[in-house]
């Protein structure tokens, strides 16, 4: 035999129980979306890699090592998609949509692909939902936003919840103040992990993100962006936080909060769970009024988030799933029957049934224990004489024309 091949390391098939849960996912998080305004879109799965290289951030994480990239024999780079945020602002951008009444809200449900270390809660490929509101800076748009996250995370019953929120200014501000912050870590650089200070220059906002205990004692003492902010920012902040708390949604203000992708501006928020493991975060976004001009749009505000579906259903207790509904089974005595009986569960499922017919070559016994298994609310048995017609909840049985088998149970459906 020649070798088993099995799915890549990192991704996964997604099967029985765990689709159903997904599908269901998936109508809650449509529902909540669409009452909000938010539209459907799709974008490519992968793009010109420079949409990402500028998009995202050089310095980030997901483009210096977790991107996987290819090339044309042209030399045309692409990227499978990283992240949904850079690619649904390209799609705005070249369908002109600053023409329609903004902000646009657009949401997705989409697979995305990092090459990151597989565990638990985090995979190569992944499936995330997401919701961007561009052509606005309200704050409202923000408060909205966040919330549409925390009504989801609700309704999928997501456990051990929290919300932090915090804000990074403006590009001016974040310059002066990673100036400010670099001066610092470099006054006690050998305190730092060597990671820490090997990135000083290039993203040194990342040390608050660190586990090593050194580097954490010494971002105790850190400046804070929070406390370096422009009066307008300050009060958009503000007024952020004033609509989170007047909808009631509870939150904590924290400074420290770092995302990992660079086109943050002003409101930056998480969700994480204490449900799942190291990887505690189900969802976060923020506002990214610089993002557009990166890539080569006109200045536009957005705002929006992407949650992780893995990570929410693994917050989420796994709620019992019904498998679909079988209305009609249609079962036949002997093999001269077959075409009548496929014949009746196509009518049938035209007619808007779910319908079912044996495709194993199961003798009749066999075909019976697969309607009993698959729950039918009608089992009808064709013979030489016409139909059985069983009605499994009343355990009634009666004999009628084959044809007349659908007007027999559609009184009872
Ligand atoms: P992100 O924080 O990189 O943001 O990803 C959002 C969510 O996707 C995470 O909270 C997590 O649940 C899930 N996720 C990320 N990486 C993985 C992985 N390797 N395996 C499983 N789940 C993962 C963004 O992607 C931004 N585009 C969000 C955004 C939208 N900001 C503004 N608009």
């Amino acid at each position: 035999m020649s070798e088993r091949i099995r799915a890549p390391r990192g991704t996964f098939d997604v099967l029985g129980d765990s689709a159903l849960a997904r599908a269901r996912l998936e109508e809650t998080a449509r529902g909540i979306l669409e009452r909000a305004g938010y539209a459907r879109i799709e974008t490519p799965t992968f793009e010109q890699t420079k949409l990402f290289a500028r998009g995202v951030g050089e310095s980030t994480d997901v483009v210096q090592k977790e991107m996987y990239t290819f090339a044309e024999a042209d030399g045309d780079s692409f990227t499978l998609r990283p992240e949904g945020t850079a690619p649904v602002c390209r799609a705005y951008l070249e369908h002109g949509m600053h023409k329609l009444p903004q902000p646009v809200k657009l949401w997705y449900l989409s697979t995305f692909f990092r090459r990151e270390r597989p565990q638990q809660g985090r995979f190569r490929q992944f499936w995330q939902v997401g919701a961007e509101a561009i052509g606005s800076d309200d704050p409202a748009v923000d408060a909205e936003s966040i919330l549409l996250l925390g009504e989801l995370l609700e309704a999928i019953g997501a456990r051990g919840l929290r919300l932090r929120i915090s804000s990074l200014g403006t590009p001016e501000t974040r310059a002066a103040y990673r100036t400010e912050l670099r001066a610092y870590l470099r006054s006690r650089e050998d305190e730092l992990s060597a990671d820490v200070r090997d990135r000083i220059d290039l993203n040194p906002l990342r040390a608050f993100d660190a586990d090593h205990p050194g580097t954490r004692q010494v971002m105790t003492g850190a400046p804070l962006l929070l406390d370096r902010l422009t009066p307008e920012d300050r009060e958009h902040f503000d007024a952020v936080v004033a609509m989170l708390d007047g909808a009631g949604l509870a939150h904590e203000i924290d400074p420290t909060l770092v995302r990992g992708l660079d086109y943050y501006t002003r409101t930056v928020f998480e969700f994480t769970s204490d449900a799942l493991g190291a990887q505690s975060g189900v969802g976060g976004g923020g506002r990214y009024d610089g993002l557009m001009e990166q890539i080569g749009g006109a200045a536009t505000p957005g705002m929006g988030w992407a949650a992780g579906v893995e990570r929410m259903l693994l917050a989420s207790p796994a709620a019992p799933v019904a498998p679909p509904p079988v209305d009609l089974y249609v079962a036949y005595a002997k093999p001269e029957l077959r075409s009548a009986a496929f014949r009746l569960a196509a009518d049938a499922r035209r007619a808007g049934h779910a319908a079912r017919v044996e495709l194993g070559g199961r003798s009749l016994k066999g075909q019976l224990k697969q309607a009993d298994r698959a729950g039918a609310r009608y089992v009808a048995i064709l013979g030489d004489e016409g139909a059985a017609l069983k009605d499994m909840e009343s355990g009634e049985q009666r004999d009628v024309e084959v044809d007349t088998v659908m007007h027999h149970i559609r009184g009872g459906l």
